[in-house]
């Protein structure tokens, strides 16, 4: 294989801007390239702007820069989605099928596309949702990242792209803020309690919800990434399972750390997302397909984010 040449889209996302600054550490930073549709987060690599509808602009992009992976994490997130069902459809779905032509007709290697545990719903067992399950999903989030699982395999078939795709849990971590997800809970509420001592959750004191903490999802990402080809034999996306756990669950491991932060639940409509969702993943396959492992549990995760915003408001100070 040739040295890598690397494109992200979303790039200024909450995944982007940490996998970003992860590749360019890896591959060298002359060889990363972050596009995002607002503003360079100050990238250690080249950054361009790219509204990823633009299809003509992703390829001279890709093309003049010879890019071999393309990492496709543009998108709209599943509560932001629900305000505007039109608009996350066309950027889902029209921004990730340019990406995957993009890579058809240029010299792109390898492309990844970020799914999520929104592509289940309520037909599948919730304790451990399958592998390979009926998608049925309940936000329009969850419909085009199934629909982008399923071109992601189509691509691979029909014309041989080495496509490569996760199902990741809810991203917990402090370096970078999440924007408009369900899971968004589990980042403001350390926050909150850090700096104000209360946090009002906007979901159910018992929704269990499947998590990872950010360094394990980057490795995920980047051990999935690396992996032989004849190792993947999953094209539609892979199950990821970090940690699972309720807002009062969670709630109760900060207070280890806090004892007097207090917790109210006013859920509102991302409670119905989070009621269509699994509780946890079966990560069977990608387990034994490309050896995943998570490293955090929900202890390590809360002293790391609890040492974490308080390192950044020190720092501040
Ligand atoms: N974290 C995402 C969301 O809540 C799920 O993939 O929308």
């Amino acid at each position: 294989m040739r040295n890598r040449k690397i494109l992200l889209t979303g790039a200024a996302g909450q995944i982007g801007q940490i996998l970003t600054r992860e590749l360019a550490k890896r591959y060298g930073s002359q060889n990363v390239i972050a596009t995002d549709i607002s503003g360079n987060p100050g990238f250690p690599c080249a950054f361009e702007k790219l509204d990823v509808l633009d299809r003509e602009r992703m390829e001279k992009l890709v093309s003049e820069n010879g890019i071999t992976d393309l990492y496709h994490l543009a998108a709209i997130l599943s509560a932001t989605g629900e305000k505007n069902p039109q608009k996350a459809w066309d950027i889902n779905m029209r921004g990730t099928l340019n990406a995957l032509e993009v890579a058809r007709v240029t010299d792109v290697e390898r492309l990844f596309f970020p799914s999520s545990i929104a592509v289940f719903g309520i037909e599948i067992d919730r304790e451990k949702a399958p592998q390979h399950a009926p998608l049925i999903p309940h936000s329009v989030y969850g419909i085009s990242k199934a629909a982008g699982e399923n071109w992601c395999n189509y691509y691979f078939e029909k014309y041989g792209l080495d496509v490569r795709s996760i199902r990741y849990p809810g991203v917990i971590g402090y370096e970078s803020p999440p924007g408009g997800g369900t899971t968004d809970y589990a980042v403001d509420i350390f926050y909150k309690a850090v700096e104000e001592g209360h946090y009002a959750c906007f979901l159910n004191a018992n929704a269990r919800l499947p998590m990872i903490y950010m360094d394990d999802a980057i490795r995920a990402t980047i051990e999935l990434m690396e992996a032989p080809s004849e190792k993947i034999s999953i094209r539609t996306s892979y199950n990821l399972q970090g940690m699972s756990f309720t807002p009062a669950e969670l709630f109760e491991e900060i207070k280890k750390f806090i004892p007097e932060v207090t917790i109210e639940y006013q859920p509102d409509y991302r409670q119905d997302i989070a009621d269509s969702w699994p509780g946890r993943l079966d990560d069977q396959a990608a387990k034994a397909d490309w050896g995943w492992k998570r490293e955090f549990d929900i202890s390590k995760l809360t002293e790391t984010m609890y040492r974490g915003i308080k390192s950044l408001q020190q720092q501040t100070t």
